[in-house]
């Protein structure tokens, strides 16, 4: 189950905004795609998935088990995305119908893919519920969207992704607007969701920071073209493009050794932790993790908020980790 995009570009209004991009995500990788803002990454996963916008209009080869995606028909690709490409967004409010509660939008995910009766849906959606870990499934399921935390939502539009049991995931940004601890929750949550599921991953962000969680390959990309891919291990010792030297100078604090104020080993990325099951150990499963949570987004602290440059993110090193509360996540 491989994905290999060769010689992507995609033209909006006679301008590349992508423009010839190259990567390949091998069966069960997991590859980061990373750039400042308006580089193409959103772009480059959205003609993955049959889903620019009107206007946009895309060429080169995007193959999805040596089969040739670009250009399919909306059926085929809405076929796809049901079964074997999942996609969570930056923002879940847009992927969540707010006058319907999560349990009937996760129910109606696992319907795609499987004939299964209403009432059955809902069964799994507590089920669904439960494997993202969200606080008392049976009752959460009955809740409205706008009645969850920003954290909980991202859950639900996980869960919903997840339901059709895709063999690749595309997250993009789905951390970038949640607050610094629960953002913690939700990389955790994805990469053992990943990593349990034995699926491939494509991760979005604009952090390098937040790519070395999650990721062990990246792929750099400015004014929609790559400038460098490789090994993230390799990219944070020795980024050979001014990007990537950016990037790690802008990396959020959990990168940097808080004593020596260099990159830190690389967390977790490159070796898959054992499975864990469970629940319990998000900080959001716990009731007061959730309230903290349900604080309006407007609070939330975005990473791009840090003060940039290295001396500003080696002096965020050696503040006390900010992922604290998920213990098991600090490097
Ligand atoms: N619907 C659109 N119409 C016109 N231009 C767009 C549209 N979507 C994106 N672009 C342009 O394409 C470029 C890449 O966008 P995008 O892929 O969203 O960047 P990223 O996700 O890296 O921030 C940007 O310069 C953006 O302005
Ligand atoms: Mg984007």
């Amino acid at each position: 189950m491989s994905l290999e995009v060769t010689d992507l570009r995609i033209e909006i209004g006679g301008r590349a905004v992508v423009d010839g991009i190259s990567f390949a995500v091998p069966d069960g990788a997991r590859v980061g795609l990373i750039g400042e803002s308006g580089s193409g990454k959103s772009l480059t996963a959205l003609a993955i998935l049959g889903l620019l916008p009107d206007g946009a209009v895309a060429s080169g080869s995007v193959r999805w088990n040596d089969r040739e995606i670009l250009g399919l028909p909306d059926r085929e690709l809405a076929r796809l995305r049901g079964d074997d490409i999942g996609i969570v967004f930056q923002e879940p409010r847009t992927a969540l119908n707010p006058i319907r509660t999560v349990g009937r939008q996760i129910g109606e995910s696992v319907r795609i893919h499987e004939k299964v009766s209403k009432r059955e849906a809902l069964a799994r959606a507590v089920v669904e519920a439960e494997r993202v870990a969200l606080p008392d499934p049976e009752r959460l399921v009955s809740r409205y969207p706008h009645q969850l935390s920003g954290g909980q939502r991202q859950r639900v539009a996980i869960a919903m992704a997840l339901a059709c049991r895709p063999r690749l995931l595309i997250a993009d940004e789905p951390t970038t607007a949640l607050d610094v601890t629960i953002q913690a929750g939700i990389l955790s949550l994805l990469r053992s969701l990943v990593h349990d599921a034995g699926m491939s991953l494509v991760f979005i962000t604009h952090d390098l920071a937040v790519l070395a969680q999650v990721a062990t390959h990246a792929v750099v990309l400015e004014h929609g073209r790559v400038v460098e891919q490789g090994a993230v291990e390799a990219l944070l010792r020795a980024p050979s493009s001014p990007v990537t030297q950016a990037l790690l100078r802008d990396a959020t604090a959990t990168l940097w050794h808080p004593e020596t104020g260099t990159p830190t080993a690389i967390p977790d990325a490159a070796t898959p932790r054992p499975a864990r099951g469970s629940a319990e150990r998000h900080p959001e499963s716990t009731p007061d993790a959730a309230d903290q949570g349900s604080a309006p987004d407007a609070g939330a602290r975005r990473p791009d908020a840090t003060p940039a440059g290295p001396a500003a993110a080696q002096d965020a090193g050696r503040r006390p980790p900010e992922t604290g509360p998920d213990e098991e996540d600090t490097p």
